[in-house]
């Protein structure tokens, strides 16, 4: 038998395979040049309901005006195979393979699609489930790094170019460059913790850690410890190792105290002395050590009628005061609003994965309108109830309305579910944590409780818990993975 030449045989590899392909695929399409679909298989015509089209008025087009999605026109202009892809449109999710198709001057003439499988999500189950959460971690991974990078701990991050906000941040600014102790007095959820991150970040020791002490979520029997640390051998047991008190851990970097105004008084003098002398001395010894802290202390209170009244020792109060920051409330640089909520929603976006929504007008004069005592923590939960309730791109007033009924409601909510939930009897070392944290752990309780016990139905759950199904809503949308019905 004459052996077949080279050549011949490649060309009947190619037709055979095109055969094999064609019998084995689900369906084959042949686009030309200019993406004009110029063949497709039978069974590529079983797709075609689904996508919508008459063989008539699919075959002629171009494959990206009939076919959703598809890479066939890239597969041509680039020359370049697609082996394995998975393609999705309204017709379903497919295993496809492109592959170009040359002449024998080695210019693409067309492409060659198959669709290897029609169900992939039943045969490719294991394979796609595995995608899937490897898709999920690479995009919370992308989003933390985001977060890492921006500049909440930097003075930058302190949004805001009313006179009022631009001479905190000059303020902050000029005692970055001191060594001095510095007092932020605000109301609640004005920046104080935001500003103490940002004046360490532009101070000399930014190099080194910033320590914090919320001298109000540790009872005063154990902040001696906390501030100045244990000796080793000074009680036995756990402690026996002795302890680095938190001035220790916070050498030659920044000591945040936030709440001073919490500070009980019998401490208050031995935090004098440290603040003046650089010096501690730790629990259970009688050696003092040195130490080069800068302290930034912040307080929501009244320090001076504080001192007046006899809970705040007055050389205290002077040593802390030499660099007072005062921040003004939200409603006092209302002309902020704008920024704040751009820079707010900026964040709200990036940590919930959402695209970013705008205000209407009205949106903003909705909000310059309220009072906010609770500040720019306040207006950043409004921001947030506002985008999760809703996918409209824009935000209204009225889906603030809602938003601040909300937050009205809110306090009331919690009173219902504080009454449904079991008795708190936990050891009071577990009450020891924030209250907004203990608070929603209780109201996740209560929620799902009250699914649990109509079977899910939101709006009877709702009716339990007597609120309305827009908070409910809007609390199982903040807080999905947290509240879980279990049966
Ligand atoms: N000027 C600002 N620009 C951007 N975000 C801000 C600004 N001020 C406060 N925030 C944000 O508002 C929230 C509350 O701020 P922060 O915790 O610093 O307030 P605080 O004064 O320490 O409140 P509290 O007295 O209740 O502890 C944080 O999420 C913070 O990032
Ligand atoms: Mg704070």
């Amino acid at each position: 038998m004459p052996a077949l030449d080279a050549e011949r045989v490649v060309e009947l590899a190619a037709k055979s395979l095109f055969d094999v392909f064609n019998h084995t695929a689900m369906g084959t399409m042949v686009v030309d040049r200019s993406h004009r679909i110029v063949w497709i298989s039978d069974g590529y015509k079983r797709f075609l309901p689904a996508l919508g089209h008459a063989e008539a008025d699919f075959v002629g087009q171009r494959v990206e005006e009939v076919v959703p999605n598809t890479l066939m026109g890239q597969v041509v202009d680039s020359g370049k195979p697609i082996l394995v892809d998975l393609l999705t449109n309204q017709a379903g999710t497919f295993l496809v393979s492109r592959l170009p198709l040359k002449n024998d001057a080695g210019e693409v003439i067309g492409a060659v699609g198959y669709v290897l499988l029609d169900h992939p999500e039943t045969t490719m189950q294991p394979l796609l489930a595995k995608f899937g959460r490897l898709q999920g971690e690479l995009d919370a991974a992308r989003r933390e790094i985001a977060q890492a990078r921006r500049p909440k701990h930097s003075l930058a991050g302190f949004i805001g170019s009313s006179a009022a906000a631009l001479e905190v941040k000059r303020l902050a600014r000029r005692v970055a460059l001191t060594a001095s102790p510095v007092l932020l007095l605000g109301e609640t959820g004005t920046g104080k913790e935001l500003l103490a991150h940002g004046i360490h970040a532009a101070s000399r020791r930014a190099g080194r850690a910033i320590v914090s002490v919320n001298i109000a979520a540790v009872p005063d029997t154990l902040l001696e410890a906390e501030f100045f640390g244990v000796a080793p051998g000074a009680y036995t047991g756990a402690e026996r190792a002795g302890r680095e008190g938190k001035f220790k851990l916070a050498d030659g970097g920044t000591l945040f105290l936030d709440e001073i105004g919490d500070m009980p008084l019998a401490l208050q003098a031995k935090l004098l002395r440290a603040l003046q002398e650089q010096e501690i001395e730790p629990l259970g010894s009688n050696k003092v050590e040195r130490v080069d802290v800068r302290v930034i202390a912040a307080t929501s209170r009244d320090l001076p009628a504080m001192v007046a009244e006899g809970t705040f020792r007055a050389d205290l109060y002077y040593r802390l005061n030499v660099l007072p920051i005062h921040l003004p409330p939200l409603r006092e640089r209302i002309e902020d609003l704008e920024a704040l909520v751009d820079a707010l929603g900026d964040d709200i976006a990036r940590r919930s994965g959402m695209a970013s929504k705008s205000l209407t007008p009205d949106a903003l004069d909705l909000l310059a309108a309220q009072p906010w005592p609770g500040n720019i923590r306040e207006l950043r939960n409004v921001l947030e109830q506002a985008t999760l309730m809703t996918d409209d791109v824009q935000l209204g007033a009225p889906h603030f309305a809602a938003a601040l009924r909300l937050a009205a409601q809110g306090e009331e909510a919690q009173v219902v579910s504080a009454r449904t939930a079991a008795p708190l009897a936990a050891p009071p070392v577990e009450r020891l944590r924030p209250l907004a944290e203990q608070v929603s752990e209780v109201e996740d309780a209560a929620i799902a409780a009250a699914l649990e016990a109509t079977g899910g139905n939101r709006v009877a759950a709702a009716k339990l818990l007597r609120m309305s199904r827009a908070a409910l809503y809007a609390k199982l949308a903040r807080r999905p993975q947290r509240i879980t019905v279990t049966r």
